[in-house]
């Protein structure tokens, strides 16, 4: 009997022993590819050695001092090395411990900001629909997953919710992938100008939304479009590239490919790689400059953040990834993977839906290719096709809700950087087995 509060109860998980590269070996001796990296983590797969040299390096040197002491040799290193390669206009980090984290001190941040310059009155924050920010009440108030949000609602911060970017289902047949993005952006800024401009703290949106609808890239011009209303408006930008950041999307950062720069920025997941919990805040100067010169600290702290051990990690992982030029590996196999999927699921009767980029990929299921109708929710199909790719040695991550929170199924795929082609050829092989079980009594 387990005493540890498992997130499903009554679900026996195996025992995860042992990992190398791209594989995860359980007790029992079953080995799996991990093609999510478990939840777009383990960008450079397990047991890298160089990272772990780097992190017993560390634990050798100091494990751990509290920030309003000291400050570490490594955490500076990390922060030198994350803004020497930031998105324009990006001067300082604040280190957390996960995405979560990250995002609430983007919203604390952005809200300080205001209060600094005198513009106390600017109080909401606006989102999206089918979006996943972290699962703490700030972080939670901003997502748009209903379900998640549901039982929490009276404790939640208001936010106002606008539509994702979802062309597979929204753009209209008579509508153009540029005008389809113009009409989501004149939705943002109808909801700036319902709100009142001058009241608006930030918007805040996932670059290519992953969990809750599986690797969802917005149409060209879009981000472009939002920059410019948010600029318009005195608008903060907060992207939350927890998941698409850090390489997964083929650029370090996912937002190059949209030719913005944002606010704030989160970070965590790939950031780190999953050898140890760490993420972080990338903040542009203007917003460190109001609070240097206004109070002089930002009012949020947490007891671990910039953890040297976590910070030694995160350092050997972004170095590596630029040392093994695993960012062009990105493009390439993404390429291989994307094509692979298409090949394998261009005419599945229960896909409907290629998308993503780089590594990051995702795929939709639906009941009827045609009519793109979702399975019914209670077949849990996406839980099938998790339990089927277990069984046959491939992690994946799939979920549920894709299409309005409740109905829809999509799979996502994250492996990690270092993989090859003959492995994506297996993950397609083996996704494509575990697909066709999971819906044999639907055929
Ligand atoms: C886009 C995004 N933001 C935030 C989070 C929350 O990160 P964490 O689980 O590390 O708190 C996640 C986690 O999946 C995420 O995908």
């Amino acid at each position: 009997m387990t005493h540890i509060l498992h997130r499903q109860i009554g679900q026996s998980y195996p025992v995860a022993v042992g990992g190398h590269g791209a594989m995860l070996r359980d007790a029992a001796g079953n080995e799996y590819i991990d093609a999510s990296g478990g939840a777009a983590v383990s960008c450079l797969g397990h047991s890298h050695p160089d990272v772990l040299s780097a992190m017993h390096q560390q634990l050798d040197r100091l494990a751990y001092a509290h920030t309003s002491f000291f400050t570490t040799e490594v955490a500076e290193e990390l922060a030198d090395d994350l803004i020497r390669h930031a998105p324009a206009g990006i001067g300082h980090v604040f280190f957390v411990s996960g995405g979560s984290e990250a995002i609430e001190a983007a919203l604390k941040l952005a809200r300080q900001y205001f209060v600094e310059r005198g513009e106390p009155q600017r109080r909401h924050v606006i989102a999206r629909r089918q979006s996943y920010h972290g699962i703490t009440l700030g972080a939670l108030a901003v997502g748009g997953r209903e379900w998640q949000r549901k039982a929490f609602e009276p404790l939640l911060i208001e936010t106002h919710h606008v539509s994702p970017v979802y062309e597979y289902r929204d753009r209209r047949a008579d509508e153009s992938a540029q005008a389809y993005g113009e009409r989501l952006a004149r939705e943002l800024e109808g909801k700036i100008a319902e709100l009142g401009g001058d009241t608006v703290i930030a918007f805040v949106a996932e670059t290519v939304v992953g969990a809750t609808m599986g690797a969802v890239p917005a149409v060209p011009g879009y981000f472009k479009r939002v920059r410019d209303i948010c600029d318009r408006h005195g608008v903060l930008l907060i992207l939350d590239e927890v998941m698409c950041g850090m390489g997964r999307t083929g650029t370090l950062h996912a937002c190059e490919q949209e030719d913005i720069s944002p606010d704030l920025m989160a970070i965590a997941k790939g950031f780190g790689g999953g050898y140890a919990p760490i993420g972080a805040l990338l903040i542009r100067e203007k917003i460190f400059e109001a609070v240097a010169q206004g109070s002089g600290a930002f009012q949020h702290s947490h007891t671990y953040m910039g953890h040297p051990l976590a910070c030694a990690a995160a350092l050997a992982v972004q170095r590596i990834v630029r040392r093994d030029r695993l960012l062009e590996n990105v493009r390439t196999q993404g390429a291989c993977l994307a094509r692979r999927l298409n090949e394998r699921f261009g005419n599945h009767p229960f896909v409907g839906d290629v998308r993503g980029r780089g590594l990051f990929q995702g795929i939709e299921l639906v009941a009827d290719r045609g009519t793109k109708a979702p399975f019914d929710p209670a077949l849990k199909i996406n839980a099938r096709v998790k339990r089927e790719a277990m069984a046959r040695g491939l992690m994946i991550y799939p979920t549920g809700g894709t299409v309005d929170g409740a109905r829809g199924d999509h799979v996502l795929l994250a492996p990690p950087y270092i993989v090859d082609a003959p492995l994506v050829d297996t993950v397609v092989e083996r996704l494509g087995d575990a697909i066709d079980a999971a819906t044999a009594d639907s055929a």
